[in-house]
């Protein structure tokens, strides 16, 4: 994902569009966002035009640039950065900390390097350490919490237990760390899996899916907060509560959390007859979400764990403000080490009789189908995966007196 985050078509798209809105209010963010998705096209003062950066434009730039947050971001590391802070009032947007100082060497976590004939190999104990990342997963807006992955996890039992982000994000694996070198067995995987895959053709992208699968096998977990009964009467509403737990090392979702969606479908029936179905997609592919259904009345009881952002108009959501606009921001993530309660009430109606199935699941994905149609990326709609992190079934005998 790193090596994607300048050809990223979602990206690209979202920074014309801020960088033409921001302008139309007299405000130039600059390298606000090349900085973090391209360091080397931010230290070069590489992009001219902001407004209309495209593949095409891209592909003219040197190769230290295309590949995004390339090696040399993160292995001329010298000291550990500090996270990052802009400032909308200041009109200070250029402010992230890299602490890369270019030469021979190149830094790393191996103890025993082997020499080669490119560049000096030193060990660095800093590697290791979610401090590494935070100059670009942490952003505050104005000292507001904005893309706070690093504040999310300081504190927790999973930094005190020596899980940083490394420990889940980098596995260990055996193998070589170079071409001819020598079996190691601590080595760390570079997919940085999370949500995100490749929207266009990229290398690794069955990989990059695996990862994915793997790391959100046990993200959270979705469950009953009581037991629930093993036969109900028929004639009452059911309230069905659940209590979705979050195993992440951070709120999930995390960083940018406004564009994804992690939600509930659940499903009660009784035979044929469908009692509730919430968390449903339409045919668009949308939730029927705020968004695809203002009035709140086609799917009352969804349940969504998001973010959404206010300016300082008070106009909210993902089609209207931005993170460099944001003056306020409401958080329905699940919180690390926490869990939230949902209630679902299932209607069922006297009279009928029979085994009533309750099916639920946790689902994500990166983006919602409007969202990348409002960035005219329709094209790439179907390349989005939703992921199921976890499922649970019940059944529960009703009888009809
Ligand atoms: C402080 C560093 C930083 C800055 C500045 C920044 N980003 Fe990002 N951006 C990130 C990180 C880190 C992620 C990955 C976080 C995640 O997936 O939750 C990300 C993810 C994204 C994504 C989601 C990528 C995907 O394919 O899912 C988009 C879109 C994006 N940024 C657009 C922008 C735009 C547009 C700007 C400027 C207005 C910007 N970013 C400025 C660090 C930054
Ligand atoms: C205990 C394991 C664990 C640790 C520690 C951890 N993560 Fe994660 N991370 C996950 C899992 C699981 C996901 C997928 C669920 C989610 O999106 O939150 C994830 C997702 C992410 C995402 C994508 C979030 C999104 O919703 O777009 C980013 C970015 C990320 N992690 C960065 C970090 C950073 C930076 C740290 C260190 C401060 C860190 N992670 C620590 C397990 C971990
Ligand atoms: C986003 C930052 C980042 C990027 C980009 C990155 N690395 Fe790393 N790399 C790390 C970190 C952090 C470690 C150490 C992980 C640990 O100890 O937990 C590491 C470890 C390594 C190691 C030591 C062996 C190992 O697997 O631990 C080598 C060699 C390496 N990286 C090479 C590369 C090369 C080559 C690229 C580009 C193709 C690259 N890295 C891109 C952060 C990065
Ligand atoms: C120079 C800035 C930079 C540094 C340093 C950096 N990242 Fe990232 N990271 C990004 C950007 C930008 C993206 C989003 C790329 C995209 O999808 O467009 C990203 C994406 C990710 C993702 C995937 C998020 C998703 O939604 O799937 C994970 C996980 C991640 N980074 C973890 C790390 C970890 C762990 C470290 C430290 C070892 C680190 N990053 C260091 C800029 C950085």
């Amino acid at each position: 994902m790193h090596a994607y985050s300048i050809m990223d078509p979602v990206w690209i798209s979202l920074q014309n569009k801020q960088q033409v809105h921001n302008l139309a209010n007299g405000v130039e963010i600059g390298d606000f966002c090349v900085q973090c998705h391209s360091p080397v096209a931010a230290l070069t003062d590489l992009v001219e035009n902001h407004t209309e950066l495209s593949a095409e434009v891209i592909n003219t730039f040197p190769p230290q640039v295309k590949e995004g947050v390339t090696c040399d971001a993160c292995h001329l590391t010298t000291h550990l950065p500090d996270p990052t802070n802009i400032s909308i009032v200041n009109h200070d947007y250029e402010t992230v900390d890299f602490k890369l100082y270019s030469g021979d060497t190149r830094y790393g976590i191996l103890d025993d390097p082997i020499d080669n004939d490119f560049h000096n190999s030193v060990y660095h104990p800093g590697y290791d350490k979610s401090e590494f990342c935070q100059n670009c997963h942490n952003l505050t807006v104005d000292e507001r919490n904005a893309e706070i992955t690093q504040f999310e996890w300081e504190g927790t039992a999973f930094q005190a237990m020596g899980m940083e982000c490394q420990s889940c994000h980098m596995p260990t694996y055996a193998g070589q760390a170079t071409v001819d070198g020598p079996e190691r067995d601590n080595l760390h995987r570079h997919f940085f899996p999370g949500i995100d895959e490749a929207l266009i053709d990229f290398p690794g992208k069955t990989e990059q899916r695996q990862a994915i699968e793997d790391l959100l096998q046990s993200a959270a977990e979705i469950n009953f907060f009581d037991t629930p009964p093993d036969t109900i009467t028929a004639g009452i509403v059911w309230n069905a509560k659940l209590i979705v737990s979050n195993n992440t090392g951070h709120n999930f979702p995390s960083g940018t959390t406004f564009p994804r969606q992690l939600w509930i479908e659940l499903i009660a029936t009784i035979g044929n007859d469908t009692l509730l179905a919430s968390g449903r997609l339409n045919a668009d592919g949308n939730l029927l979400d705020f968004y695809t259904d203002p009035g709140n009345e086609l799917d009352p009881q969804l349940h969504m764990f998001n973010t959404i952002l206010f300016n300082a108009e008070g106009d909210s959501g993902l089609l209207v403000v931005s993170i460099e606009n944001m003056v306020a921001m409401t958080d329905r993530t699940l919180p690390v080490s926490g869990s939230r309660t949902v209630n679902y009430s299932i209607n069922i109606p006297a009279g009928i009789a029979g085994e009533l199935l309750v099916s639920a699941r946790l689902r994500f994905r990166s983006f919602p189908p409007f969202y990348l149609r409002h960035l005219n990326l329709e094209s790439l709609i179907g390349n989005v995966n939703i992921f199921d992190v976890d499922i649970l079934t019940e059944m529960i005998y009703v009888s009809s007196s």
